[in-house]
């Protein structure tokens, strides 16, 4: 199942989206629908609500009941920017029928309507398949924009010859078929579910606990989500994924391989076993930087009154300790919980000591983000000297953020020698590389 964001503009071909979307719902795929004004003269919103059961939008003003979500995912806490949500939630972008109007605007860069502004806004593959009379397909104007659009990444999916709309007009500018046009959108969501295949990722997740006694632990609130998502996401992007997991009562996320372990000692361990195989080492867990010295071994009476102060020893410093071993080929991701102002120097100082590739900084004063909560806000700051702020998104978006930031250093070393993937249709990019 993917999340589908199907852009259509005014043409009579128009009517052909609808048996698109229907498609796509039917091949299980979550599809919202952006219609421009123009396209609404040639069909409803009605049916492709209908379909898909979510609100069309057309305009960038216009409040979105779900807030940039899919159907059957969970409304978000906050109402988003829906340009911008909508199409960053998206596993691909659709624009079908693409208009030669449509088309001059993505090739200049125009924002004026939701469809565009989305596609200016766009991280994922985009694909544009333009449907129009013959002589405006051909038009030098409409060619060079194609051209510019292909060049950027975009993939275009080129019309076919027939029988036009026009009375009597045979030629080149028909919409493809529903059907074809479903096929390049799953052939891009196949491109970049295996941009990552024969990568080996180890991640971590959760938080350790640290015995006081046989019942009673020093433990933190990490819930393990972010962890989890970062495994999900790398998994769908064809990884073979080791998830460390310590204490989260989460479901492993599909294909994916779990160790289980409840103590910094335990990760500590499995970390050391797993480090040398793996290519990308992203260490989301919450690891207590201090156990009990000496851990009672039967629970401790109540009726024996307050115990003696529990002395403490520094547990293992695990992501410093493979961070000193780390390959020049390996990718190694640290997160930290900051509080407060100077999150992102004290993240900048950590990044160095550790030997880190990359780290997450989330500031855990802000309300709402971070332990324990679906969403989290981020900067992600790389060895390359790169900074991203991320804003506050479920920890799934966040997870995208990472690996592409990930995917990007690891292109920018020359150690992601896999090429780009196939595409199915003409000039296909990778989820970073399309740009409209
Ligand atoms: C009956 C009719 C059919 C049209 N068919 C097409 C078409 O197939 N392709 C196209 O590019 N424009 C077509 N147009 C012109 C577009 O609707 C027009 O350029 C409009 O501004 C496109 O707006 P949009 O790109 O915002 O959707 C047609 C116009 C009319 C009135």
């Amino acid at each position: 199942m993917a999340r589908l964001l199907l852009g259509v503009s005014g043409g009579i071909a128009a009517y052909k989206a609808l048996e698109t979307t229907r498609l796509a719902v039917r091949h299980g795929h979550a599809v919202r629908v952006i219609q421009t004004e123009a396209s609404i003269r040639f069909v409803g919103t009605a049916s492709f609500e209908a379909i898909t059961g979510a609100q069309v939008l057309t305009s960038e003003f216009e409040p979105d009941p779900l807030r940039g979500s899919y159907p059957g995912e969970p409304l978000p806490e906050r109402s988003p920017i829906s340009h911008l949500a909508l199409v960053e939630r998206a596993d691909v972008y659709l624009i079908a029928p693409a208009s030669a109007n449509t088309i001059a605007k993505l090739t200049g860069g125009h924002a004026d309507n939701l469809l565009t502004a989305a596609a200016l806004a766009a991280p994922c593959p985009v694909a544009v398949a333009p449907a129009m009379n013959e002589r405006m397909y051909v038009h030098p104007a409409t060619q060079a924009n194609l051209e510019a659009l292909k060049a950027r990444g975009v993939t275009i999916v080129p019309p076919g010859e027939g029988e036009l709309a026009s009375h009597g007009e045979h030629g080149v500018g028909r919409l493809p078929d529903p059907a074809e046009l479903l096929a390049v959108t799953e052939a891009l969501l196949a491109a970049r579910r295996g941009s990552w295949a024969g990568l080996r990722v180890l991640v971590t997740a959760g938080g350790t606990r640290e015995p006081i006694d046989s019942v009673r632990y020093m433990g933190n609130r990490s819930s393990g989500r972010m962890g989890f998502a970062l495994a999900s996401e790398a998994a769908m992007r064809g990884a073979a994924v080791t998830l460390v997991a310590a204490n989260t009562g989460l479901a492993p996320p599909p294909g994916t391989r779990v160790i289980e372990v409840g103590t910094a000692a335990e990760l500590a361990q499995a970390c050391d076993e797993e480090f040398d195989v793996c290519d990308v080492l992203l260490m989301a867990a919450a690891v207590a930087d201090f156990r009990p010295a000496s851990p009672a071994h039967d629970k401790l009476k109540k009726e024996a009154g307050v115990p003696a102060p529990i002395e403490l020893e520094p547990t293992e410093d695990v992501l410093s300790g493979l961070g000193a071993r780390k390959r020049s080929d390996q990718i190694l991701v640290g997160f930290a919980a900051e509080h407060g102002e100077g999150a992102v120097s004290y993240g900048l100082e950590k990044l160095e000591r550790k030997h880190l590739d990359v780290l997450v900084v989330n500031d855990i004063s802000k309300p709402g983000v971070g332990f324990d909560s679906d969403e989290n806000e981020v900067t992600i700051v790389s060895a390359d000297g790169t900074q991203r702020s991320v804003p506050r998104a479920g920890k799934d978006l966040i997870a995208r953020a990472v690996l592409d930031d990930v995917e990007r250093l690891r292109a920018e070393r020359g150690t992601d020698d896999r090429g780009e993937g196939s595409d199915g249709a003409s000039g296909a990019g990778t989820r970073s590389a399309a740009r409209v």
